[in-house]
């Protein structure tokens, strides 16, 4: 079954449809009781006389052609004499008079066998059930007064209809009362139904804090109120949480963008200065002239370090990004051409459409990403790897592929590999490749233009995909 409500208000009526037949089958047990008894009681009173007038003086010596007294008696009496143990003649009263009524052999049979003194019920084959009562007559013979059962059962009959149909109205409207009634009392139940399945439905993770509605209170202390109430305390510390974590990212992301952005400058101009010093060693011995080299080659890795990170904390306040008319293909081409330039060891190959693919988007940012997709493919795999880059259209979308046959990315990055500075062991990347920002970059700029990025990875073959919106 399937709500609540159903289930209480079927119970009820059920609860309510045993009581009644409860009661039903008491009445009956006890009317049928009642009516049986006083059929008793109006045979012991007649105490025989109706059969007792067979032995009238009339015809003290023909019994066989005696005939009962039908004055004073109902309709549908019954009356038999025994005499020697067999049955000399039965009579029913009908109308005013006497009527002889044929006894068949069973009906003698269970006539003779009444024990003198006790009412028992017995059906004859002609005549259906009676109430019969022997008494011993004044010669010796056993006399039978019968009243028919067919009164008390038509009125046992009837009551057991009448309780039927009241029992049906009964039923009926308490269905529908206890229907409405539970309807009501669970209805707070259906508002914080409501109101928590609107809130789950609520993308909590995307950094949205308002909670919108709250079960209204109900006031009485109802379990179903109690419920609302805690559910309605559970929503205010949620929105609160919500709040704190909202501001402490939002601290995060300018304390990063401040910081990268204060970084940017002394980095510049340290790698300037060294720059300058390497144009210029004048007679400055080889030691001095290998630090200085170094100090250029980690300034510019730093300088790199820098820019992604500001990159991605502007990435992060979601600022809009240019929206300019760019030729997917033409960057893809271009992006290619410089990465066959930095890895002249790896085989480079393209599959683009006939056609220009052209979309709206930031064609710096998105050179960056494709750019850091082969980078990729060029660092994280040895010499003589093939790379495939393809701009595959599809409904709606536009895909970038960079697909190689290296040896993949290790399983344990695979889930997190677009997360912040998740990169394969960093002794060995150190030199490889970057601090692990490539793909959080791609990730970014895919989100930040309404796309995805992907990772389908399969042994021997990984392609990153870039998917943007038309
Ligand atoms: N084409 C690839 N083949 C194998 N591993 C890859 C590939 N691209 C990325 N990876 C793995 O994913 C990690 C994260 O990449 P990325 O975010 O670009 O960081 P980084 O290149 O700075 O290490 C890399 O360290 C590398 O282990
Ligand atoms: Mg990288």
């Amino acid at each position: 079954m399937r709500s609540l409500w159903v289930r209480l208000t079927a119970g009820l009526v059920l609860l309510l449809a045993l009581s009644c037949l409860g009661v039903g089958a008491a009445t009956w047990v006890e009317m049928d009781r009642f009516l049986v008894g006083r059929l008793d009681q109006q045979l012991t009173e007649s105490g025989g006389r109706f059969p007792a007038s067979l032995e009238h003086d009339r015809w003290p010596d023909d019994a066989a052609h005696a005939e009962p007294d039908a004055r004073g008696q109902a309709e549908g009496t019954f009356c038999a004499r025994v005499a020697d143990g067999r049955v000399t003649g039965g009579w029913v009263v009908r109308g005013r008079a006497t009527v002889v009524t044929d006894l068949a052999a069973d009906d003698r049979r269970t006539i003779v066998a009444l024990a003198v003194g006790h009412p028992r019920t017995v059906r004859l084959a002609r005549l259906g059930e009676y109430r019969m009562l022997a008494v011993r007559g004044r010669d010796g013979d056993v006399l039978i007064t019968g009243l028919p059962m067919e009164p008390v059962e038509s009125t046992v009959r009837r009551l057991l209809a009448i309780e039927g149909v009241v029992f049906a109205v009964v039923l009926l409207a308490a269905g529908a009362g206890a229907a409405v009634w539970v309807r009501v009392a669970l209805s707070p139940l259906r508002r914080v139904t409501a109101v928590a399945s609107h809130v789950a439905e609520l993308p909590l993770s995307g950094g949205d804090v308002a909670l919108p509605g709250r079960v209204p209170a109900t006031g009485s202390g109802t379990e179903v109120a109690r419920l609302s109430a805690a559910f309605d305390r559970m929503l205010g510390h949620i929105e609160t949480s919500l709040v704190r974590r909202q501001r402490s990212q939002e601290r995060l992301r300018t304390f990063a963008a401040d910081a990268s952005h204060e970084l940017r400058t002394p980095v510049t101009a340290i790698r300037g200065h060294a720059e300058f010093a390497l144009r210029r060693p004048g007679d400055a011995p080889e030691h001095v002239r290998h630090a200085l080299r170094r100090i250029h080659a980690e300034s510019a890795r730093m300088g790199d370090l820098v820019e992604d990170l500001l990159l991605l904390a502007r990435l992060d306040t979601g600022r809009p990004l240019a929206a300019e008319p760019v030729d997917l293909t033409r960057l893809v081409l271009d992006a290619v051409d410089d990465a066959r330039a930095a890895g002249p060891d790896h085989r480079w190959t393209l599959e683009l459409p006939g056609e220009p693919v052209e979309i709206t988007g930031d064609e710096h940012r998105l050179h960056q990403a494709v750019a850091n997709l082969l980078g990729n493919a060029r660092v994280h795999t040895p010499p003589g790897t093939s790379v495939t880059a393809r701009v595959v259209e599809r409904p709606g979308e536009v895909a970038v592929e960079v697909e190689d046959d290296g040896p993949g990315v290790p399983d344990e990055l695979r889930g997190e590999v677009f997360e912040r500075f998740v990169r394969a062991d960093p002794s060995r990347s150190r030199r490889a490749g970057g601090a692990g920002l490539g793909l959080a970059i791609v990730h970014g700029v895919a989100a930040a233009h309404g796309g995805r990025a992907e990772l389908a990875a399969e042994p021997g073959r990984t392609v990153f995909r870039v998917v943007l919106p038309r």
